[in-house]
């Protein structure tokens, strides 16, 4: 969201101390830039909101937001734990260094092959979603004589205020096991007759981008009251409550979000009211921690004027490597990082360059005068850009800058012609 706090210098862009028309040209264009000092706060919030709060705690930050080497270890330098959802994260932790007991396996059809990857390469915990890794995991445990933490991940029938593609938590969701028709209860059943599987707690995500503390705090309720139940049934006590992802964060000025403060308050509070031993609180916010942290640097190239008609201002990438506005109607804003001093003097369509007429970054963009080789940078694109890039056109991929404290550091190179080519065979 553009905001006071964007620094400029000369008219410039400036990212975590480095003048961003500079990193235009030193490293070319579209570019992912991240500031990692904002990453490092975004973590130190929450660490402390927690510890404000008097809840022992784990910080998990959900990779799939933005999962490279350099970021996973960033998170090691943080010393928080990470989740990964596929085997391809998990290699990426585990090749950038990370320790594989902070790491949380998840997803809703782990295959045979990647639950014998996170087995072998002990991962802290693998999260169970369904009845069928139940029996995977419990027939790979006992022929490789391996024991490992589990949790369960629930469905609580909770459906969260967000986008439709954004929402996990009601009954009718891929994820998890369903509380209300007594799935849930079958996989605690599983699990704990299963003497390879040290079940650790249970876990619950209800969506992404969330506004608000209402979702969370009913998760919190919800959570408590299924730990009681299972207490009845099952005499077991979660050692953790996870209670996932999701914190939304400010793409523009609509967007209200909760800080990490009143959102942990408020969970402290209920968690407090009801239950006598408060179980260890886990979260997973992926967003939240690195969306705010990035920057993507385009240049303007082609421009149309249709008479009594909104402009297109087109520039060198789009929806490859920003498919949200296109997916999920996502808004963004954006400024022209050599022009930061200059007034605006018009709206505008910012469009890719992308076959497609959806593609278009940001739908009504005041704008400076602008002519192509300006440089425009879309702001809050750490999370879930460059994790769901793609070569749509045969476009390469762009590469990932970090900066910090006035230094700028490559940490993915673009994509080349020849890495595009790389896969393909002569028929
Ligand atoms: N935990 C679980 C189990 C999740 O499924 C997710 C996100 C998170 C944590 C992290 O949620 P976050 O804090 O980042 O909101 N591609 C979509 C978002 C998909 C989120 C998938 N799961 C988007 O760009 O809006």
């Amino acid at each position: 969201m553009i905001t006071d706090e964007l620094t400029s210098k000369n008219g410039h862009l400036m990212i975590g101390g480095v003048d961003s028309v500079d990193l235009a040209k030193k490293y070319g264009t579209p570019l992912y830039v991240f500031d990692v000092s904002s990453i490092r706060d975004q973590i130190r919030k929450f660490k402390s909101a927690f510890e404000n709060a008097g809840l022992h705690y784990q910080i998990s930050y959900a990779s799939k937001a933005f999962a490279v080497k350099a970021i996973y270890q960033v998170m090691k330098q943080e010393d928080v734990h990470i989740d990964v959802v596929s085997g391809g994260e998990l290699q990426t932790a585990l090749a950038a260094g990370f320790p594989s007991d902070k790491i949380s396996f998840h997803g809703n059809n782990k295959t045979f092959e990647e639950l014998v990857m996170a087995v072998q390469n002990h991962v802290g915990v693998i999260m169970l979603d369904n009845f069928h890794e139940i029996e995977l995991l419990s027939r790979i445990l006992k022929t490789d004589h391996e024991k490992i933490n589990v949790m369960l991940r629930l469905t609580p029938g909770i459906s969260a205020h967000t986008h439709k593609y954004d929402q996990t938590g009601q009954t009718d969701s891929k994820f998890g096991f369903d509380v209300e028709s007594g799935q849930a209860n079958k996989a605690m059943r599983l699990v704990l007759e299963d003497e390879n599987m040290n079940l650790l707690g249970i876990h619950a995500h209800i969506g992404s981008q969330i506004f608000g503390t209402q979702g969370f705090v009913m998760l919190a309720q919800k959570m408590v009251a299924m730990a009681k139940d299972f207490q009845k049934e099952f005499n077991y006590w979660p050692e953790v409550l996870n209670l996932g992802g999701g914190f939304g964060i400010s793409y523009t000025e609509d967007d209200d979000p909760i800080t990490a403060q009143e959102f942990i308050n408020q969970i402290a509070d209920e968690l407090k009211k009801n239950c006598e031993k408060v179980p260890e609180i886990w979260i997973e916010p992926g967003r939240s921690i690195v969306g705010p942290a990035g920057y993507t640097l385009y240049t303007i190239g082609s421009r149309k004027d249709i008479p009594d008609l909104t402009p297109y201002v087109a520039v060198d990438g789009g929806m490859g490597d920003n498919i949200r506005p296109a997916l999920y109607q996502a808004k963004y804003e954006s400024v022209v990082a050599n022009k930061m001093d200059q007034p605006i003097v018009e709206t505008a369509h910012i469009a890719g360059k992308y076959c497609e007429s959806g593609d278009i970054l940001i739908d009504q963009q005041a704008l400076p005068a602008t002519k192509s080789g300006d440089i425009l940078a879309i702001l809050d694109t750490g999370a879930y850009g460059y994790s769901m890039a793609m070569n749509y056109n045969r476009n390469p991929r762009p590469a990932v800058v970090f900066v910090e404290n006035g230094h700028d550091k490559l940490v993915v190179k673009r994509e080349t012609y020849q890495d595009l080519l790389s896969l393909d065979l002569d028929y």
